[in-house]
């Protein structure tokens, strides 16, 4: 009988020792919650740009369901060219603690409620009616009803970060219109910046004769293709596709005609 009860003596305190040991994890791991600030750290917009890249030079990738509302190709280019400008909601200012420049800091900082427009603040500021709160502030023009409906359907598709690619199958550089192929993504990836009465760097690109000027003068090619000695346009963005570079390029080298 004895040495069944030392042994059970030995379990009891191994059991209790056991016991306090947890109990002083438990407490210790109480004291290492992570801190607010650790979570909401911007994540650094080059990994997302080096992952676009991979995406990019995929001979084929996915072709684009029009249906579909494609985060990096359609709705980041909003952003940027009209929300993460200096001053406003880029990286170094920041407002509010709002970051606008890629789809990790996005999701993070902008209030994105996916698939419910009514509850995140995102699409409330650009929908406000309320002068004070809406965004953009002025001089910034305010969104266009259909990059406002782009917003809206990118949330109630679930604010997924879709890529697909515009030119599967083949780029076409011969049938190239400033109306219909160009303008679309001056609208989209530069007029933010570059329109109003104060436009970015003075530079105004808001109809054909502007952009004539800066195609002849050879700054609007040298600035979309990343060239040496150009800015690298749209700034703070993703460059355009290798595809419609190459459509600028022909466009410019055909004439630069009100086509
Ligand atoms: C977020 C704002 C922003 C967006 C978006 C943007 N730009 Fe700019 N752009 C600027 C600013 C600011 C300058 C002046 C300072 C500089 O050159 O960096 C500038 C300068 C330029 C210049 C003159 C560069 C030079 O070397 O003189 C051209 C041309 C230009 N942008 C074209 C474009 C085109 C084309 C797009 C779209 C594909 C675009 N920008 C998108 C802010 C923007």
């Amino acid at each position: 009988m004895k040495p069944k009860n030392s042994i059970q003596t030995v379990f009891l305190l191994a059991s209790v020792a056991y016991f306090f040991a947890f109990v002083m994890t438990l407490g210790t791991s109480c004291k290492h919650e992570p801190l607010l600030d650790d979570l909401i750290m911007p994540i650094d917009s080059t990994d997302t740009l080096d992952t676009l890249i991979v995406v990019d030079t995929l001979p084929m990738g996915i072709p684009c369901n029009p249906d579909s509302i494609y985060f990096e190709a359609q709705v980041l280019p909003i952003l940027i060219s009209n929300c993460a400008k200096s001053g406003c909601h880029d990286v170094t200012s920041h407002e509010d603690g709002v970051i606008l420049d890629s789809y990790a800091n996005v999701m993070q900082t902008a209030d994105v409620e996916p698939f419910n427009i009514d509850a995140g603040k995102l699409y409330e500021v650009i929908t406000e009616t309320d002068p004070d709160k809406k965004m953009p502030q002025p001089p910034n023009a305010p969104l266009t009803q259909e990059q406002v409906q782009i917003i809206a359907n990118w949330i109630l598709q679930g604010a997924l970060d879709l890529s697909c690619n515009p030119n599967f199958g083949a780029c076409d550089t011969v049938n190239v219109s400033f109306s219909q192929t160009l303008q679309p993504i001056i609208n989209s990836h530069c007029k933010g910046c570059h329109s109003g009465s104060t436009p970015a760097g003075n530079i105004s690109l808001e109809n054909y004769s502007a952009v004539k000027t800066m195609a002849l003068n050879g700054k609007l090619y040298g600035v979309i293709s990343w060239s040496n000695n150009f800015s690298n346009m749209p700034k703070g963005g993703n460059q355009l596709d290798s595809c419609t570079v190459s459509k600028f390029k022909s466009w410019i080298d055909a004439g630069v005609l009100n086509n």
